[in-house]
């Protein structure tokens, strides 16, 4: 594609007006809103009203004007991202604290089945807090296996299958009906973590008949860095399991000051502690510039986009580790190259931020809402002509930064 064709098609783009609601610095080209997204425009606003208004004026008053209710309403803007019921959704603490809740609740509730499924090279939060959780509960293990492996796997001994529906590295994704019910059938319950997939691809959690989720908010959804996470419990399962971190904002009823825990109904009960207003405020302006869009048109332009950089990825000889079939792939597209780590920085230098995972893959987020055409074209450019000129190699370049 030439500029001035990634012109026109960025001018014939029904989501060209997503582009303003956010804040894209000048002269940088963002391949990384999948790891964090953009600040949109709306923010700041949202956190001085919260700052200055709701916590500077009316203190303590706040609580019953809108922010006890926040973790619920903002997992119900949530839910229709993912194909959920607005009551099977809540906002709380981070994805790896949610998942270790899910977890831990589900090896109790499947007794005496005791082994969390998974596979090797998730993203290894989940497998830390897998370990962690079958710690908490006697006989229980993680079994991580390789992804081909994971059917044979599958087993009596199996009380929850849990996968990442699109992986952090490759993009490629589970069939999220075909896993959620094989786990079943084989009596298991099916967890999905999201963080790569939700505002990305459409999802359809009921659907595909998923029992639990987990999932991020500062990618694709624009919460800001460190926002709260969501978790989703389907309603048939509810009533079934129980947070292990019993708090009071889980209680029935937490202004009853029982000495006793006794659990909430519906997702209240994953609540552990006090919610975080400031970042639950943060996390409601990224979503709102969700509430009218068209996630067909968000999966169509994901795909193109994704085209694009990967025929520009092939004729500079790059080796794409995503799948081709946008059936099969989130909004991220991979390459492997022994200076992954090299390219990334000198793309960084000219301004075109995407990122590097250990030990060999260059990743760009394609996230639909803010960029264009144009921009994955520059992008190309620029990498083009690093690999032609060997900029990458430049000393500066190879330093690792603690954050990669
Ligand atoms: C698949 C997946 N799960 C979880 C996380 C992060 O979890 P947390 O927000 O608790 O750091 C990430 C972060 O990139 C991720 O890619």
């Amino acid at each position: 594609m030439t500029p001035d064709e990634a012109r026109a098609r960025d001018a014939a783009d029904p989501l060209r007006g997503y582009r303003d609601a956010f804040h894209l610095p000048e002269g940088v080209i963002y391949l990384d809103g999948n790891s964090l997204g953009p600040l949109p425009r709306s923010t700041p606003a949202a956190l001085s009203d919260i700052a200055e208004r709701q916590w500077g004026e009316r203190l303590i008053r706040s609580w019953n004007e809108g922010w006890i209710e926040a973790p619920r309403r903002v997992g119900g803007k949530i839910a229709k991202l993912i194909g959920a019921a607005e009551d099977e959704v809540i906002v709380a603490d981070s994805t790896s604290v949610n998942l270790f809740k899910l977890l831990v609740a589900a090896l109790r509730h499947a007794a005496p089945r005791t082994t969390i499924l998974s596979e090797t090279g998730n993203f290894p939060t989940d497998l830390h807090i897998a370990e962690g959780a079958a710690g908490c509960v006697p006989g229980a293990r993680l079994n991580a296996v390789p992804r081909a492996a994971l059917s044979d796997a599958l087993d009596e001994t199996t009380a929850i299958v849990m996968l990442t529906h699109t992986h952090y590295k490759t993009s490629e994704c589970f069939d999220m009906s075909a896993w959620s019910a094989k786990a079943q059938q084989a009596g298991a319950l099916m967890l999905w973590d999201l963080s790569h997939s939700v505002g990305a691809i459409p999802i359809d959690l009921n659907a595909a008949g998923a029992d639990l989720a987990i999932g991020c908010g500062y990618k694709f959804l624009n919460g800001g860095p460190g926002a709260p996470a969501f978790l989703f419990v389907s309603r048939r399962l509810q009533d079934q399991l129980a947070s292990p971190l019993s708090g009071w904002m889980g209680h029935a009823a937490p202004f009853g000051f029982a000495d006793a825990y006794a659990p909430a109904p519906g997702m209240t009960r994953w609540l552990a502690g006090t919610p975080p207003m400031l970042g639950l405020a943060a996390l409601e302006a990224g979503l709102d510039i969700w509430e009218d869009v068209d996630q067909q048109q968000v999966a169509t332009k994901s795909a193109a986009l994704f085209d694009e950089m990967a025929e520009i990825g092939a004729s500079l000889g790059l080796e794409c580790v995503s799948p081709a079939d946008p059936a099969r792939r989130g909004s991220h597209i991979s390459f492997r190259h022994p200076e992954a780590y090299a390219l990334c920085q000198a793309l960084i230098a000219r301004g075109v931020i995407g990122d590097f995972r250990d030990p060999d893959i260059l990743r760009f987020g394609l996230t639909p809402l803010y960029l264009g055409f144009e921009d994955v074209v520059r992008a190309g450019e620029i990498l083009g002509d690093i690999l032609a000129t060997d900029a990458h190699r430049d000393p500066a370049f190879q330093q690792r930064n603690a954050v990669t």
